[in-house]
């Protein structure tokens, strides 16, 4: 089966979701590290949940409910003007440095992002960096009503691409959304955005940070039996995958 299209995650696959730390630390001195973790982890935890629950609410209330909570962990609170000010920090993240020319150099198949992301957050995200122009499609799971990885989530690909699965390989770094992607039948490269053997001297050298611990999480696939097809260190090594078959030898 021929690929078509390449489908990418946003935060922190072409996006770097730690580039909210200025905003988070200029705000709230000496704390920036802290929030900005544990923001983006229960961020992710809020999204589960409610999918869980039945009881979806778009991705901005949910980054808006979770920043929130993570400040009331240290005690403080901050006006409506701020939180909102902090939450849009979310629509002006940094893209990695290689996603641009990673993207062009996809230029022959169709480029989108599938993302958790509601469509005003990703319109904006993209708008603001350097990749607008670059994706054929930004797709929000918002008509769904479920976030990644409930397999409606996925189903949007095809619907809104026009693709079918086999058609697609699907790129991500966050060991939920692979798995996920993995189990509803997409082919899956996995980004290795913090590699483990970068990280060990980090976790080894004495007491460990929460940026360090957020890293330390970003280093292991998910043990749910759902491995990805090929592991990648660099977005800039996708076409090569397919040149060289990576995705052909039946792994789906
Ligand atoms: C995304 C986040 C959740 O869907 O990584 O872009």
């Amino acid at each position: 089966m021929t690929i078509k299209a390449f489908v990418f995650d946003a935060y922190g696959t072409l996006y770097d979701t730690h580039s909210v730390a200025a905003a988070t630390e200029a705000a709230f001195p000496g704390h920036g590290d802290y929030i900005t973790q544990v923001w983006r982890q229960k961020q992710l935890e809020y999204s589960w949940l409610r999918t869980a629950m039945g009881r979806w609410q778009d991705f901005r209330a949910v980054t808006r409910d979770s920043f929130e909570y993570t400040l009331a962990t240290l005690g403080l609170t901050a006006d409506p003007a701020t939180v909102d000010r902090l939450v849009s920090a979310y629509d002006r993240l940094t893209p990695y440095p290689e996603a641009a020319e990673a993207l062009r150099s996809l230029g022959p198949y169709r480029r989108a992002i599938l993302s958790n992301g509601s469509q005003p957050m990703l319109d904006s995200l993209v708008r603001n960096s350097p990749l607008n122009g670059l994706l054929d499609m930004v797709i929000s799971v918002d008509p769904k009503r479920v976030f990644k990885p409930h397999p409606h989530a996925y189903e949007l690909i095809e619907e809104r691409l026009g693709v079918a699965p086999e058609e697609v390989v699907f790129v991500s770094s966050n060991g939920f959304d692979i798995a996920g992607a993995t189990s509803f039948g997409l082919r899956v490269a996995r980004i290795e955005r913090v590699p483990g053997d970068a990280l060990r001297t980090e976790l080894t050298g004495g007491p460990i940070g929460p940026a360090a611990m957020f890293k330390a999480l970003r280093t292991q696939p998910e043990r749910l039996g759902c491995a990805p097809a090929a592991v990648i260190r660099a977005l800039t090594a996708l076409p090569d995958l397919l040149g060289r078959g990576v995705f052909g030898r039946g792994v789906f």
